[in-house]
């Protein structure tokens, strides 16, 4: 019997977390799954963090099964490393767990793409034509003061950052930071230039950079430095001129 995890990317709507209902409890059903679970590599909640603690609870092997299509091999990677790094500060056993291959390359998608065609006809969704789009509504412009610039490109992914985006758009949400003290939106970017300190960050208005960051990291960096105004000076990288690798 098999442990799964069904991983999707990320989810902010409640619609959504349906869909991945529907999609668990498709799991559980299949006669050689012993329990089913689905969790986010970004945004959303449960986390993959927090379903991976719910997992190691027990001993039993876990498979990760990724809902994506297409997956570019850094995000693999990127879950795989953020994995390890969990893994690698917590004394308690872990299950075995294994990543599956991306769906696409799975025979059977032929099947499900011909079962969609075919029968999903009153599921559909029209496209109308329309003269023009409807106007959009006025948009108040943020006031917040703070941005959090979070690299994605490819070695910063390859390093976690998802996991490390994720976990901040969480705590983003939990604590209300569009609101709290100068108030902080955050944005995926590309390469921030500094790849070797990957996965890396930047805070504005200060501009101040960030490497090797992980969940403690962020933490820390909204604490001390998005509330309090506090440059976490351990983890911050300054414009030397120089090549800096990540310390320690
Ligand atoms: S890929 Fe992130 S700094 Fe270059």
């Amino acid at each position: 019997m098999k442990r799964i995890l069904l991983l999707a990317r990320s989810a902010a709507t409640g619609a959504a977390l349906r869909e991945m209902e529907a999609l668990r409890d498709q799991a559980t059903s299949l006669p050689d799954v012993a329990d089913a679970l689905y969790a986010f590599a970004e945004e959303g909640s449960p986390s993959l963090r927090s379903a991976i603690e719910t997992l190691i609870a027990t001993p039993e092997p876990v498979l990760i099964v990724p809902i994506l299509v297409p997956v570019e091999p850094s995000f693999l990677l990127g879950v795989k490393r953020s994995l390890q790094r969990w893994q690698g500060g917590d004394s308690r056993p872990w299950p075995e767990i294994r990543i599956a291959p991306p769906f696409s390359r799975q025979a059977p998608m032929r099947e499900l793409l011909a079962i969609v065609i075919d029968t999903a006809e009153a599921e559909t969704t029209a496209v109308e034509k329309v003269e023009a789009p409807p106007p959009l509504e006025g948009s108040v412009v943020p006031a917040q003061r703070r941005r959090v610039l979070v690299c994605q490109g490819g070695p910063c992914i390859r390093a976690g950052a998802e996991t490390i985006w994720g976990h901040l758009r969480n705590e983003q949400k939990r604590l209300s930071l569009r609101t709290s003290g100068e108030g902080t939106m955050s944005a995926k970017t590309s390469c921030l230039g500094p790849c070797s300190l990957a996965p890396v960050l930047q805070v504005w208005p200060e501009g101040t950079y960030y490497g090797g960051v992980d969940e403690a990291g962020i933490d820390r960096i909204v604490e001390e430095h998005l509330l309090r105004g506090d440059i976490v000076e351990d983890l911050a990288y300054l414009p030397t001129g120089t090549k800096q690798r990540l310390r320690g």
